[in-house]
C-alpha cells in the first residue's frame, strides 16, 4: 500500500502530486531531514487527513503544498501547476486555515476576511465588502459580527473567521492545520459539521492535519500516516489500522482510538469504510 491508492469521494483526478519529496532544514548544528522520499497523491473531492506524531512534518507538508517551503529534492505539483511555479495568483487557488487562526488583531472580522482580496487590488471596495459578507454568512456568522474585533470572539468564532478568510478566493483546494485544536467538544463538533457541509456544497478537496480522532473519523474519506519521514500508508481507516507500525498501533489501538473506532462501528456517517466488503466491521486486531 502507498500514497497512491484512491477511495472515498475522490474522483480519481489528481489535485496534488508529491513525488520523492525531501524537506531538509539546515541549522548551525547540522541538517534535519524532515521528509525523505515522501510520496503522496491527493484526489479531487476527497478529505484526506494527515496523522503523525508531533514534529513529524505535517505542518511542513502543508506548507510545501502551499508553496511556502521548497523541496530539497523531489516534486510537489499542485492543481496542474509545474512544480515550484505557484505564483501569487495560483496561490489563490489554495486556501489555508492555519493552526492558531492567525487573525490580525487590529483588523475587524470583515477586514480580516477581505484581506487576501484587498491585497490583489483587482476589485472595487464595495464588491470586496460584499464578497467578505457572503463568506461570513457561509461560515455561519451573522452580519452584525462583521465589525467586531478578534479579541471579542470565542475560539469557535475565530476559527470560523479564519475559515472564511481561507475561502475568500473560492479556492478548490483547502488545507486545514488542526482545525478543531483548542476548541471545546461542542464547538469542535459544530466546526466539523460546518466543514462537512462546506466540503459537500463547494465541492472542495480538503487536506487536513488532525490529532483529534473524532474529527478524523467524522470527516476523512482517506487517512495518510506520516512516520519515518514519509507517508507509510494511505487509505481507509481499515487499510491504515491493518498496517503494522508502532505509531499506528499506539494511535489507533490505544484507549482513545478504540473508543473512536467503536463510534465508527456504530454507524458514524463516514465514507471511511463505505463500499468495502464488511464495511463497518472492526478489524480483529482491535479485539
Ligand atoms: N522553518 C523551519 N526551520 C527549521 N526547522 C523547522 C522549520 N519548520 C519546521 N521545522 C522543524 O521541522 C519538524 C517538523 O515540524 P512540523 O511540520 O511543524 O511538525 P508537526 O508534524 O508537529 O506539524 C520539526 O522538527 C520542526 O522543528
Ligand atoms: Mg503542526
Amino acid at each position: 500500500m502507498n500514497g497512491n491508492s484512491n477511495c472515498g469521494s475522490g474522483t480519481g483526478e489528481t489535485v496534488v502530486e508529491i513525488r520523492n519529496l525531501w524537506t531538509v532544514f539546515k541549522s548551525p548544528e547540522g541538517e534535519q531531514v524532515v521528509h525523505r522520499d515522501l510520496d503522496l497523491s491527493i484526489y479531487r473531492g476527497e478529505v484526506l487527513s494527515l496523522v503523525g506524531g508531533s514534529g513529524t512534518g505535517k505542518t511542513v507538508l502543508l506548507r510545501q503544498i502551499l508553496g511556502l517551503e521548497h523541496p530539497a529534492k523531489g516534486q510537489v505539483k499542485v492543481l496542474g501547476h509545474p512544480p515550484g511555479r505557484m505564483t501569487a495568483t495560483s496561490a489563490a487557488e489554495v486556501g489555508m486555515l492555519f493552526q492558531h487562526g492567525a487573525l490580525f488583531s487590529a483588523f475587524s472580522v470583515l477586514d480580516n476576511i477581505a484581506f487576501p482580496l484587498r491585497e490583489l487590488k483587482l476589485l472595487p471596495e464595495d464588491l470586496i465588502r460584499d464578497a467578505a459578507l457572503v463568506k461570513l454568512q457561509m461560515v455561519g456568522l451573522e452580519p452584525r459580527q462583521a465589525t467586531k474585533s478578534p479579541a471579542d470572539l470565542s475560539g469557535g468564532m475565530i476559527k470560523r473567521v479564519a475559515l472564511a478568510r481561507a475561502l475568500i478566493m473560492d479556492p478548490p483546494l483547502l488545507l486545514l492545520d488542526e482545525p478543531t485544536a483548542g476548541l471545546d467538544p461542542e464547538a469542535a463538533d459544530d466546526f466539523c459539521d460546518l466543514l462537512r457541509s462546506l466540503h459537500r456544497e463547494l465541492g472542495l478537496t480538503v487536506v487536513m492535519v488532525t490529532h483529534d480522532l473524532d474529527t478524523l473519523f467524522d470527516l476523512s474519506t482517506r487517512i495518510a500516516v506520516l512516520a519515518d519521514q514519509r507517508v507509510i500508508v494511505a487509505g481507509t481507516a481499515r487499510d491504515v489500522i491493518a498496517y503494522p507500525h508502532p505509531f499506528i498501533h499506539e494511535y489507533f489501538l490505544g484507549g482513545r482510538g478504540q473508543r473512536a473506532m467503536e463510534a465508527l462501528h456504530e454507524g458514524a456517517p463516514s465514507a471511511l469504510v463505505a463500499g468495502r466488503p464488511g464495511a463497518g466491521a472492526v478489524p480483529s486486531t482491535e479485539r
